[in-house]
């Protein structure tokens, strides 16, 4: 009789455990701009890597798309949802800056990843560094083109989407290191690649019919970089020139720098881990920075061994 009534006792402790459980889980909304790049790909990859560690997470992913609108739609569901924290890395600045307003006013917190919103109505962003990699591009450039003070030769630059803060962190960086230089000439005219490598492959293409003399291309990241490597191997001219690019994933642009395609390209790290190790601290009631920045890397050939070797 008493063991009955003690195995009634701790059945009904396990059931109240288990609905107890998981309603003390967490539900972290991520609002990912696209999933066909590999840098997303492998952002969302290392994301759910580090939410598997957590069995109190549960994370759902929203592909926008490559779509502002999808992507304000994507965090209203979330914000219907009552999600405990929003994860978002935005298309771009201008269009995704209402809505994380609302989350936040909706009292859900909001760490915005990689590419900025305006003003700071968001509780955190985390991403990498990207006016010193246009710094440490410059200076690649700088080095290539003949040095300080002597540098001379026509660049292509290449940028990523012209609404979002990278590309334009990327393009002030190295034009802060190379405004001095008296020989540099700018060819191209702030041509927006959108990050895609078959839009950077046209501007190139255009920019080869245009000049007959091209000596480097910086492009705001590694698959612009190889789209422009194509178009200039098309017209057979890609050994005229150095080609710089952005990311250096190890499958992608540090493989085509230890190929001999691109000259160089620096690392941008995917913020995803840190994302949901932050969005834990502040579920643990922790107060969190406004801004974490992420290190960069120079990969060339000097470097790129070691690194690949490293990141395998
Ligand atoms: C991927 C990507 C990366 C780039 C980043 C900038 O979507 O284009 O190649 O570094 O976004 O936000």
């Amino acid at each position: 009789m008493l063991n009955i009534r003690i195995l009634a006792t701790l059945v009904t402790t396990l059931l109240l455990l288990i609905s107890a459980s998981s309603s003390w889980g967490y539900r972290i909304g991520f609002s990912q701009v696209t999933t066909t790049e590999p840098w997303r790909v492998l952002f969302n990859k290392q994301l759910r890597a580090e939410a598997k560690k957590h069995p109190d997470i549960q994370l759902y992913i929203a592909d926008g798309q490559d779509r502002t609108e999808k992507q304000v739609a994507d965090v209203q569901s979330f914000i219907q949802q009552k999600v405990d924290i929003i994860l978002l890395a935005p298309k771009e600045s201008a269009g995704l800056t209402a809505v994380v307003k609302e989350a936040m006013a909706a009292g859900i917190p909001v760490i915005v990843l990689d590419r900025k919103i305006n003003g700071d109505h968001f509780t955190q962003f985390i991403g990498g560094n990207n006016l010193e990699i246009g710094r440490q591009a410059g200076h690649k450039a700088l080095a290539l083109l003949g040095g300080q003070g002597n540098a001379h030769g026509n660049i292509v630059e290449i940028w990523g989407g012209m609404g979002s803060t990278p590309a334009h962190e990327r393009h002030q960086g190295f034009v802060e290191v190379l405004q001095n230089e008296q020989g540099l000439n700018w060819l191209v005219d702030r041509q927006d690649g959108d990050w895609k490598q078959d839009k950077a492959y046209n501007i190139m293409s255009n920019a080869l019919r245009a000049n007959p003399k091209i000596d480097l291309v910086y492009a705001h990241n590694d698959p612009m970089a190889f789209g422009a490597f194509l178009a200039a191997r098309d017209a057979q001219r890609e050994k005229d020139m150095f080609f710089l690019g952005v990311d250096a994933i190890p499958k992608e642009g540090a493989l085509w720098v230890k190929r001999g395609f691109l000259t160089a390209t620096f690392v941008y790290p995917a913020p995803g881990i840190k994302a949901l190790q932050e969005a834990l601290r502040l579920l643990k009631g922790e107060k969190l920075e406004k801004y974490i920045d992420l290190p960069t890397q120079t990969i060339d050939e000097s470097t790129v061994d070691a690194y690949l070797k490293a990141n395998r």
